[in-house]
């Protein structure tokens, strides 16, 4: 029950809800300074302090889907501490009735046994889909998504996730992750919306206005900032960029979101040219927000105030370490298991180091997110909220976009296949749920098999209620051989041998990797698979593009599946057989060799071929960025600007008819680049400009218009803000290009 203070404060979320937007504003923050002015330090840094569940649980065996709290330590955490928020699972996800049973009694204590009520706000990462409740809707993850260049499939899977997370009780989810995919070799590159700095910007805007439409979910932009731009592609290692560099490509997803409605932004483990981002006031306070104008909660990452004293080193002390981080700006320390960070800020506070004030900004702010979520309201999960999870209708979303995320990279003919043919499958993923879903999967990792729902097929299930004859022997594992030999026999008397290769499930730096290379032993099993001369078409499961040249041109097709989800396996059969017609584009450059990581908007001096004798030079990727086949085609024409010459506040309308030229229907999704002549500043010799998905009948056109911000040519100066420079931009689709001249 709540407090009489609280019950006092008790507007009711639905009056909130109802308010005009400014009203309800002021109401919330009515509500939040009369919580504030009753507020003791100690109270406060409680408020700013994040634990996990671990700290929490019981030691030992937990019930499958529940979990056993420790009554002293829950009790030291919520009532003793105050903890302001608690966050994440044990080892493995909860069932629905296990979440409201947690978040009951965490929230029973916190409301009726500490002075002011203040419920817990729990925290969790629903990366693609309720992925920590058990049988809820699982997505696939932003990768793939990002290649349906669909914004309104983003922002749907976004909302699904977040009446999930309503069914579930929890109102604040760690997603979406701006970090742009420019490193392959990023362990988290699948958490990415591909390498396209604008691409990115625009899903994590979709990502952000799905979550947040209901209002009960907060969402939280990842990893701000600059953290998938570490130099040498392991989790958590420094990005020596130059601020131009982080601004004009990491950046934009941040703005979006932020402009979006994001509630909570959580910061970059990492450094940036030196400073740790949990140590850097300029790029949390000064850009995020004095610049950004990002009002929310500004919580770090798991453990991160302490590893500025201890990996980064530039704290000197564990108090340092606090007073850094306080002083940078964060509001949040996921500390997560101790309460080091509460005494010593409580310490700084006392002896005038920080001031009290600094401490109550950051409070206020945390209080927000409670207010807004509804949970002062409504602190436990409701249970007519139930009806939310895991719908029919939901899954068949999931279906959809896993469809829509597939890509066809390679196709001599030989797909779509034909039902009475024999098929042989093999290699690792072809049985592997796993490998379909990723990372953060019901466990953190994704790996444990044993938690994923009965009666999910698998791809070879898929294949084999679809095929009139199959034949399957795994090969390899991801990265040992098995039976390469007899896999190569029971190829040689098929019609077509399907190989589904790529990665297992893996998140963060456990998926750390030294080579880009596919492993050798899959490398092996397609060699065999394909000197049998049976066609052989390569399905790739993974989360990056490990490299594939010793056997790409010898694959009579090549699909790219990312992780699809838990939809993946029927989605992934649905294009071999021609029941669904792909679509998706690679939203990154698929790289032909392991050290050739360019980017597709590099600087034209990355084009040259200087290779001589030492073999092909220049920009040689395995397939481009935007790269993706249908079993229909498309033909575009008529590109036309509304007007050739604008000034920089003007805005031009690009025309474009799309014709689906052949006998089926399907979609295109056309990209809009452009290219600047001369620049201050060397230009990338493309950019994307615009996007838009059309679905065409056989023999159907077509016109679109793009309708673009001429400050959208500007590109970051050496001052670090926008440069719009006057001059000639080619504006391209497919092979139409058209010029525009931006005049002062
Ligand atoms: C990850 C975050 C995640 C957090 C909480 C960290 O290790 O970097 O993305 O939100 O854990 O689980």
């Amino acid at each position: 029950m709540p407090t009489p203070l609280a019950r006092t404060l008790l507007p009711g979320l639905i009056l909130i809800l109802t308010l005009p937007p400014v009203a309800a504003q002021e109401r919330a923050a009515e509500r939040v300074e009369a919580l504030l002015a009753e507020m003791t330090l100690e109270e406060k840094v409680g408020q700013m302090t994040q634990v996990t569940l671990t700290a929490v649980a019981a030691e030992g065996d937990h019930p499958r889907g529940g979990v056993l709290l420790d009554p002293v330590r829950l009790r030291e955490a919520v009532v003793e501490r105050g903890v302001g928020s608690i966050l994440n699972v044990l080892g493995a996800s909860l069932s629905l009735d296990g979440w409201h049973e947690l978040l009951g009694e965490i929230q029973r204590l916190a409301t009726s046994e500490t002075r002011l009520g203040i419920p817990v706000i729990y925290g969790i990462d629903f990366m693609h889909g309720a992925n920590y409740t058990r049988e809820g809707t699982i997505f696939p993850h932003n990768l793939g998504l990002a290649a349906a260049f669909d914004r309104d499939l983003v922002r749907r899977a976004a909302r699904i996730t977040s009446e999930e997370a309503i069914a579930s009780g929890l109102p604040w989810n760690f997603s979406p992750v701006g970090d742009v995919g420019r490193i392959p070799l990023w362990p988290r590159y699948y958490e990415t919306f591909g390498e396209d700095p604008f691409l990115a910007a625009e899903m994590t805007r979709a990502a952000v206005e799905g979550m947040e439409a209901d209002g009960r979910v907060a969402s939280t932009l990842k990893h701000y900032l600059a953290y998938s731009g570490s130099d040498v592609g392991r989790d958590r290692t420094p990005a020596n960029l130059t601020e131009r560099q982080v601004r004009e490509e990491y950046l934009p997803p941040f703005r979006a979101g932020i402009e979006a409605g994001a509630r909570a932004v959580m910061l970059n483990s990492g450094e940036i040219d030196g400073e740790p981002v949990h140590a850097s006031r300029y790029w949390v306070t000064d850009v995020l927000r004095d610049e950004l104008g990002f009002k929310g909660v500004v919580v770090t990452d798991w453990m991160d105030v302490i590893f500025l004293h201890t990996r980064h080193r530039v704290a000197p002390t564990m108090k340092d370490a606090v007073r850094m981080a306080v002083e940078a700006g964060i509001d949040m320390s996921m500390t997560p298991y101790d309460y080091a960070f509460a005494d010593l800020l409580a310490e700084l506070v006392r002896e005038g180091t920080i001031p009290e004030s600094r401490v109550d900004a950051s409070v206020r702010r945390i209080l927000t997110m409670k207010v807004t979520t509804g949970l002062l309201d409504a602190p436990t999960p409701d249970p007519a909220a139930r009806a939310l999870f895991a719908a029919e209708a939901s899954r068949e979303t999931a279906r959809q976009a896993a469809r829509a995320t597939i890509t066809l990279l390679q196709n001599d003919g030989v797909l779509p296949l034909r039902r009475g043919a024999r098929v042989f499958v093999g290699g690792p993923a072809a049985e592997s749920l796993t490998a379909l879903n990723g990372g953060w999967t019901y466990v953190w990792q994704g790996t444990d098999a044993f938690e994923f729902p009965d009666g999910v097929p698998s791809l070879l299930d898929a294949i084999r209620s679809r095929a009139a004859q199959t034949t399957f022997v795994p090969g390899a594992t991801f990265s040992e051989p098995l039976d390469i030999e007899a896999a190569a026999r029971a190829a040689a008397g098929a019609d077509v041998a399907v190989l589904a290769v790529g990665e297992d499930a893996y998140a963060e730096w456990v998926g750390d990797i030294r080579d880009l290379t596919l492993p050798e032993a899959q490398l092996s099993l397609i060699e065999a698979v394909q000197a049998t001369g049976t066609p052989t078409v390569l399905v790739l499961v993974q989360g990056r593009p490990r490299t594939i040249h010793r056997v790409a041109d010898r694959a009579a097709a090549i699909v790219m599946a990312y992780t699809p989800g838990m939809e993946g396996a029927e989605a992934i059969a649905d294009v071999l057989y021609g029941e669904h017609n792909p679509s998706g584009r690679l939203p990154f450059t698929y790289p032909r060799h392991p050290n050739a990581l360019d980017t597709y908007d590099h600087r034209y001096t990355q084009t040259l071929d200087t290779g001589f004798d030492r073999g092909r030079g220049g920009f040689d990727p395995q397939f481009a960025f935007g790269h993706g086949l249908s079993y229909t085609t498309f033909a575009y024409r008529d590109l036309l600007l509304d007007r050739q010459q604008v000034g920089p506040g003007d805005q031009v309308r690009v025309h474009v008819t799309v014709t689906n030229t052949g006998d089926r229907a399907g979609a295109d999704a056309v990209l809009l680049f452009t290219r600047q002549h001369y620049a201050s500043l060397t230009p990338p010799v493309r950019r994307l400009l615009g996007f838009r998905k059309v679905h065409l009948q056989p023999g159907e056109s077509e016109t679109i218009t793009f309708s673009v911000p001429v400050r959208r040519l500007a590109f970051i100066g050496r001052d670090g803000q926008p440069r719009l420079e006057r001059g000639d931009f080619d504006v391209m689709v497919g092979d139409l290009t058209d010029t525009l001249r931006v005049t002062p």
